[in-house]
């Protein structure tokens, strides 16, 4: 992915769509994969880097997603969906699943777990959730969900986004 140049400090008009997406780039984001079985019974997934944790007790996760998506209305038809968060070394995934017109799922070593799933198996963690709440913000759906099954599946950094490219990761350790 290509490295956007950081603006330069100072305030910064609001309405522009280009400026807004720079200034928000300078915000490190985890890269997750959502996944679920489609309407046809294909799996569908897209990247998403608004993935957060919300609540411990019950344990609930976010993440949004742009009204416009077309893979949208495939999660919305699913009774469960996955999260699957990409290592530093997964950057060619997380273009994979945000590129339109193709099967995103070919060449992906992935999964379909208990709950009928979808899940890529390089990932470093995977979770299965059920839907727990939906809002429509904005232009983005807010989608809630209430996590049933969870895996640590490798042991290495994510990767991470930020300023339009992909933050070397490789020697980090878990401190
Ligand atoms: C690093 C990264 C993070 C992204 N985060 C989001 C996100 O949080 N929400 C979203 O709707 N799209 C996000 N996208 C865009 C989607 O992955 C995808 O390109 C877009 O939704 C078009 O595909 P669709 O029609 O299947 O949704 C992100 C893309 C990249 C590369």
């Amino acid at each position: 992915m290509t490295e956007t140049s950081p603006i330069a400090s100072g305030r910064v008009a609001i309405g522009d769509a280009a400026a807004y997406r720079r200034v928000l780039g300078h915000v490190p984001t985890s890269v997750a994969v959502v996944t679920a079985t489609g309407r046809s019974g294909r799996p569908v997934g897209m990247t998403v880097g608004s993935f957060t944790s919300v609540s411990l007790d019950p344990p609930l996760i976010a993440f949004f997603v742009d009204q416009a998506s077309s893979t949208w209305p495939h999660l919305y038809a699913a009774d469960h969906f996955g999260v699957s968060i990409l290592g530093h070394a997964q950057s060619e995934l997380c273009r994979a699943f945000s590129r339109r017109s193709q099967d995103r799922f070919e060449g992906v070593d992935w999964h379909m777990s208990d709950l009928g799933v979808p899940l890529l198996s390089d990932a470093i963690v995977t979770l299965e959730c059920t839907r727990a709440k939906i809002d429509l913000i904005g232009d983005h759906y807010q989608v809630v969900g209430r996590v049933e099954a969870m895996e640590l599946r490798a042991p290495n950094p994510p990767l991470i986004f930020l300023q339009g490219g992909f933050v070397d990761m490789a020697d980090r350790n878990a401190s």
